[in-house]
């Protein structure tokens, strides 16, 4: 593989810029790629027991021939591991391996490791780098970029964390061939998210190409993954802090966030299942509320079923679930402010919006609906 093979996009954050690479092999081409944003030719690479087998010798194997070390710390693989105890565990083997601020941490794996070393990263030592090489499409289309960290408490999903950007985020897209079916579909609704955000065209593109992309074509795929990370990289350049337009990244998650809380974190239901739900219940609440026809509606919820991702409550268990506890989720909210939660909301797709302006009782009711 040549490197024209590869395509890079740039975060434009001024001294804190950083590349993201997308090509197909780039694990096995990881030393020479990282090795310039090293401060010193040494890494510790942390990943889970999922993806260590698949991937882990490769990365150490191209890391060593660039003449770079490597030290390994594999995790438990799943939600469960965004936790204080992990983040904890982690930073105390890090010390015991007397990492250095010079010492660069790569975060092996989807979206819960990416999140997770991010965070330790951002506080071991009071911050060393780390470079992102994200193996779910879900964390190459979203969670790898813009440097949102952090782990889950008893209180909710990402409520302690950091902003902190990485060195580098490479995707290789090859690796994506390994992903099953279910993990797949729920970086789908990630990739679906750009669409409906402010890009009609894209999703458009995607009520074509969807399909084929999922069944496997590797070129659709790469695009795919560039065009997401292309809005993720202008959006994070333009509101690296969220106060205004980063949210609309929010677009399915407050609900989808409540879904997750009340599911538990035990992998019963994955975090792009829920933003899809989440995101079909902010179509419903815009309608419901004149703002948005029901043919966009209609279309962006056919879209996600006929790719086969969940659209309501059905796959869920639900049957104990009440309003109240499901607005309680949504009241711990990073984005509530004076008590008042903030809303994705949507005049049709690629027409989202931020909102304060949604009354607890029309809330109360669509959530009534959706559980009965
Ligand atoms: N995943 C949403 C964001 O990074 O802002």
């Amino acid at each position: 593989m040549t490197a024209s093979n590869i395509s890079t996009l740039r975060v434009d954050l001024g001294d804190r810029s950083y590349d993201i690479k997308v090509g197909s092999g780039l694990i096995e081409r990881a030393g020479e790629l990282m090795a310039p944003v090293l401060a010193r030719p040494r890494v510790v690479i942390i990943t889970d027991d999922n993806v260590a087998p698949l991937y882990l010798d490769a990365l150490t194997k191209s890391l060593n021939a660039a003449h770079v070390q490597t030290d390994a710390i594999t995790v438990p693989a799943g939600e469960q591991t965004k936790s204080f105890a992990q983040l904890e565990s982690l930073s105390e083997k890090l010390l015991e391996l007397k990492v250095e601020r010079t010492t660069t941490l790569v975060a092996l794996g989807g979206g819960v490791i990416g999140d997770l070393v991010g965070f330790t990263a951002s506080v071991t030592l009071r911050g060393i780098p780390f470079i992102q090489v994200p193996t779910t499409l879900l964390a190459q289309v979203d969670s790898s970029v813009g440097g949102k960290t952090g782990i889950n408490t008893r209180f909710g999903k990402n409520l302690v964390g950091a902003f902190y950007q990485p060195k580098l985020v490479l995707a290789d897209t090859e690796v994506l061939n390994t992903l099953d079916r279910r993990q797949l579909l729920a970086g789908y609704a990630e990739v679906l998210k750009y669409g409906f955000i402010d890009d009609p065209d894209f999703f458009e593109w995607l009520e074509i190409n969807g399909k084929p992309l999922l069944g496997g074509d590797i070129g659709l795929r790469r695009e795919a993954v560039l065009s997401s990370c292309g809005a993720k990289a202008r959006v994070v350049a333009e509101d690296e802090f969220e106060k205004g337009k980063r949210a609309l990244l929010n677009l399915g998650h407050t609900f989808g966030h409540a879904l997750e809380a009340e599911s538990g974190y035990g992998g019963g239901l994955l975090h792009g299942e829920a933003v899809a739900i989440g995101t079909a219940m902010a179509f419903d609440l815009s309608h419901k509320l004149g703002l948005c026809d029901g043919q966009d509606f209609g279309r962006a919820v056919a879209h996600m079923k006929s790719v086969g991702l969940p659209t309501d409550f059905s796959t869920l268990n639900a049957k104990d679930w009440t309003v109240d506890a499901l607005m309680n989720h949504m009241s711990r909210d990073k984005k509530v402010e004076g008590g008042t939660m903030t809303f994705i909301m949507v005049k049709g797709i690629g027409k989202s919006f931020i909102t304060q302006d949604i009354r607890e009782d029309d809330l109360r009711q669509l959530l009534a609906r959706w559980l009965s």
